[in-house]
């Protein structure tokens, strides 16, 4: 956070915005469904690919902004499962994009020390987007700021139909316990904290098969901003808006120190509420 303020002057225009947010309560991870591409460019009589390469900057904002801020986790959703319907043309400019935009962020997120993932159904997608993947995924392991994650060719559903496989394997070898924490330490965001704030843009009320497991005491802000015009300004004020909330986590008090999710799944051990496979 102290990073974030010092790298603000007080003419800014986000330093009276920056200043309000409480440095106690910012969410742990920051999920984002960032949708309008094709709107902004058909708005301008432009091919859909402009509005995807207008998205870019807003892009390169947020994920500084989040590193600077000091949030332990961003997760972008890049490319789903089912954007594989759209025109192959279009479908090529993404894979594009994304190996210029890795190429070129690599030295930003070495100087904001971020560590760069990536989550989905990766071993389908064209090599040279999986090699530039992995070498940013490789040069970025050791730094220990932001978690940079890009959902791509990712569908929540099939994260969990993955989880699931993996526990069946594991049963096969010897006693699983299944419970929740056995389905989260196998979807591939195990190990991060589940997303504190769920932001879409471009007005549409949906989750869109993004995180559905993950999401599930996640505080949601839908914005009618078209993905490439979304602003740091409106990132802090969706931040703000999320410090605002009261989580309750399905029960009734408010602890206005802990505005990031609880385990739920401590309930669940502690009710007995579990199954176990035992290896055969
Ligand atoms: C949804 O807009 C957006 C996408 C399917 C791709 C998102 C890609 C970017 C923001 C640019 C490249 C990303 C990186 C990480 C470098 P849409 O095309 O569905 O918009 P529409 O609903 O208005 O048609």
């Amino acid at each position: 956070m102290q990073s974030f303020l010092d790298s603000l002057s007080p003419a800014d225009e986000d330093y009276a915005l920056a200043r309000a947010l409480d440095p106690a309560r910012l969410p742990a991870h920051i999920a984002i469904i960032m949708d309008g591409n094709g709107r902004w460019a058909r708005r301008r009589h432009l091919p859909r690919a402009a509005g995807h390469s207008a998205g870019v900057p807003a892009v390169r904002t947020t994920v500084e902004t989040c590193a600077r801020l000091g949030l332990k986790a961003l997760t972008l959703y890049a490319f789903s499962v089912e954007n594989w319907k759209r025109p192959r043309a279009e479908v090529e400019t993404l894979w594009r994009l994304l190996r210029i935009y890795l190429g070129a962020e690599l030295p930003e997120m070495m100087r904001h020390d971020i560590r760069f993932g990536a989550i989905g159904r990766l071993d389908v997608l064209p090599t040279f987007v999986r090699e530039e993947l992995d070498s940013v995924i490789c040069k970025t392991s050791t730094n220990r700021g932001l978690l940079l994650n890009l959902a791509i060719n990712y569908s929540g559903r099939a994260e969990i139909v993955d989880a699931v496989r993996a526990l069946v394997e594991d049963a096969r070898r010897g006693d699983v316990r299944v419970d929740e924490a056995a389905i989260s330490a196998r979807l591939y965001t195990a190990n991060m904290p589940d997303p504190d704030l769920l932001i879409r843009t471009s007005g549409e009320m949906r989750v869109s098969n993004f995180l559905l497991w993950q999401i599930a005491y996640a505080e949601l802000y839908v914005t009618p901003t078209l993905w490439p015009d979304f602003t740091r300004t409106e990132l802090l004020e969706a931040i703000l808006d999320f410090q605002r909330r009261d989580r309750r986590f399905g029960g009734l008090h408010r602890d206005p120190l802990q505005n990031t999710i609880a385990e739920p799944s401590k309930l669940e051990a502690e009710s007995g509420d579990f199954l176990t496979i035992r290896a055969r």
